[in-house]
């Protein structure tokens, strides 16, 4: 969604500032701006000069000769995800009150912005844009008096929703407010001048010092000097954080895009989560603080995610309630919030998102600890919301993700589940020293599986190129691989276009079959030796109905290719770790088929990275 950056210092801002958005490209945005305290020609007076354009960032960078332009050391900019009124200049931020007294732009949705407009209207304001955050520009127009600090304040008390608000006050040059409810927004601080941000990446060439700013903390930033004030203006004390990876991370590496890179990247990714959680062969949760009593008395799991964290949760639910024996019920989130759940004594709540924003999930985790129930989240980017408020987080370390199109956080979230099942599975007496130690020495192996099945990416895209064309791609599995085939369809219809569902298989006949006709392509996922045959039957019923038929499945089911036009084999594995293994040809499937249509594939239409609005 949104994506700001401030900055204020010695250098000059614009380009900075337009750096900096290109490096929040990922979250989707229609269109953009920055305002800079100088603007144009040195004036005496200073001023403040904003530049907006609809569209690519390349259109803003163009207009400002990539910033060098625009004069000054201090300036805000916003890449903008249109939620109120379209994508136009006059929607694009900054927005401003009259005079650019006060120049803000925002991440996030103002709820009570109708009724806070008729009352401005009402006293004369006027209104150029759709936008709520033109309300927060006058409120704080009005509220204005001496000290910004007291009319953020006073902003705060009077409208709901969620913000990360960077700010400029026309008579403060140099100085950057910001503040932050359920939005994500950070600070950082450097010898050459200070920083916001909607994410690391924006920043980290210029500083790798962050502080991850808590809800309703106000913050003053100057070129030399950072403050941070609670809601009622009483001075707060920040720890800073110390960021470890490092801008190649971020960056492309020579891969045409972050998607394939993120696809490579999955081998590290997941030896990053599990190896560090391995001792002597055993899993070892102790950074959990979660003792062999607390595992052992849960009775029930409830799991909450959106997209392809629920898939994951899905993936769980078959492998946690076969290894473990105890319930799985799975949410998706945004039903979750608003479901009235009942949750039972003893149920331990999970909720995974690599982003750690996600607004559905973030409010699933308040309704749960709500009903005074303990939360552990599955995470990846640290110091994230959902991080902080949970009571237990475990951490993916699957680093940056940038495309939009989840890859290796996914890989990762599964080898959290993995881990957490196999010592709960210990805990309840369910999985013996001996299983342990093969389930952990055969996790410890996915990552050179994987390794295996990239190096045959040709054949994948060799398939891909013959079906980019196609309107409709069916996906198939049971089980454990009916949860494998939605994670293949979404990434397939999410970068393609094409559009594309995944069935359980047996469901087929139940009203979907009727779908089938010639041509059509049908994926039939098959990992799990007890439901192999099944499904086999079922891609026999679309065969014989002209779908064409590609069998995804491991070494020595070769009895696939008697049924399927197309096969493609994943190395063996336990069968509770298959979906690690599948979810890679299908990843590049979907890879390959946006490339050969040519689509943007890091950025998909009308998708964001972080979806930090409902
Ligand atoms: O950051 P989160 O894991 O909470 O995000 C959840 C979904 O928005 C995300 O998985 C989305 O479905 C991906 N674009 C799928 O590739």
């Amino acid at each position: 969604m949104c994506g700001i950056v401030g900055y204020t210092g010695g250098s000059q801002a614009a380009p900075i500032l337009l750096e900096g958005l290109e490096k929040l490209e990922y979250r989707g945005y229609d269109s953009a701006g920055i305002a800079v305290f100088g603007g144009k020609e040195k004036k005496k007076e200073p001023s403040i000069e904003v530049i907006k354009a609809k569209g690519r960032l390349k259109v803003l960078f163009e207009m400002t000769d990539s910033g060098k332009a625009v004069h000054g050391t201090c300036g805000i900019g916003h890449t903008r995800w249109a939620t109120h009124g379209e994508p136009s200049v006059v929607n694009s931020h900054p927005q401003y009150a009259k005079d650019k007294r006060v120049v803000v732009v925002h991440n996030g949705i103002i709820e009570n912005y109708q009724e806070l407009k008729e009352r401005l209207v009402r006293d004369g304001c006027e209104f150029v844009s759709d936008t709520d955050t033109e309300v927060v520009a006058h409120l704080l127009d009005r509220y204005y008096e001496k000290d910004p600090v007291d009319a953020i304040s006073k902003l705060m008390y009077h409208v709901r929703g969620s913000y990360a608000l960077g700010i400029l006050f026309g008579d403060r040059p140099g100085e950057i407010y910001a503040v932050r409810k359920d939005s994500p927004l950070i600070v950082g601080r450097s010898a050459g001048g200070n920083f916001i941000a909607s994410d690391v990446p924006a920043i980290l060439r210029y500083t790798r010092d962050v502080c991850f700013i808590e809800n309703q903390v106000i913050v003053r930033l100057t070129g030399k000097d950072i403050q941070f004030f609670d809601v009622d203006k009483a001075e707060l004390k920040k720890e800073f954080t110390q960021i470890q990876w490092d801008t190649e991370a971020a960056e492309k590496g020579g891969f045409k895009h972050f998607m394939l890179k993120e696809i490579y990247e999955q081998p590290k990714a997941i030896r990053d989560t599990v190896s560090p959680r391995v001792k002597d062969g055993k899993v070892n949760l102790e950074e959990l603080h979660l003792t062999q009593e607390d595992l052992a008395s849960v009775r029930r799991i409830q799991m909450v995610a959106c997209g392809s964290a629920y898939h994951v949760c899905m993936t769980a639910r078959y492998m946690v309630e076969g290894l473990v024996r105890i319930p799985v019920d799975v949410d998706l989130a945004s039903e979750f919030r608003y479901r009235r759940p009942i949750l039972e004594e003893n149920t331990l709540v999970i909720v995974i998102s690599q982003s750690g924003e996600t607004a559905d999930s973030l409010a699933a985790l308040r309704e749960a600890k709500s009903l005074g129930h303990k939360v552990m989240a599955i995470v990846n980017v640290v110091g994230s919301s959902i991080a902080r408020e949970a009571d237990s987080v475990f951490y993916t370390w699957a680093g940056p993700e940038i495309s939009v199109a989840t890859t290796k956080a996914y890989s990762t979230q599964l080898a959290a589940v993995y881990l957490l099942a196999i010592a709960m599975g210990r805990a309840r007496g369910l999985v013996d020293e001996q299983t342990e130690a093969d389930m952990v020495a055969e996790l410890l192996r996915l990552p050179e599986k994987i390794e295996r099945i990239l190096e045959e990416k040709e054949r994948i895209q060799w398939f891909a190129n013959k079906f980019s064309h196609s309107r409709d791609i069916f996906f198939i599995g049971r089980g454990l691989d009916y949860a494998s085939s939605l994670e293949g369809s979404l990434k397939l219809k999410e970068i393609s276009y094409i559009h594309s569902e995944a069935y359980a298989a047996g469901e087929l006949k139940h009203g979907t079959i009727s779908l089938i006709e010639d041509g059509i392509l049908v994926i039939g996922v098959a990992t799990q030796s007890s439901l192999f045959e099944k499904l086999i039957s079922n891609m026999v019923e679309v065969k014989s109905r002209g779908a064409y038929v590609l069998g995804v499945t491991s070494y020595g089911n070769y009895s696939m290719e008697d049924v399927a036009n197309y096969t493609i084999y994943v190395p063996k594995t336990m069968e509770c770790f298959a979906a690690s293994l599948v979810v890679v040809p299908l990843q590049l499937l979907a890879y390959y088929v946006a490339l050969g249509k040519g689509l943007d594939v890091d950025k998909p239409r009308n998708l964001a990275k972080s979806v930090t609005v409902e």
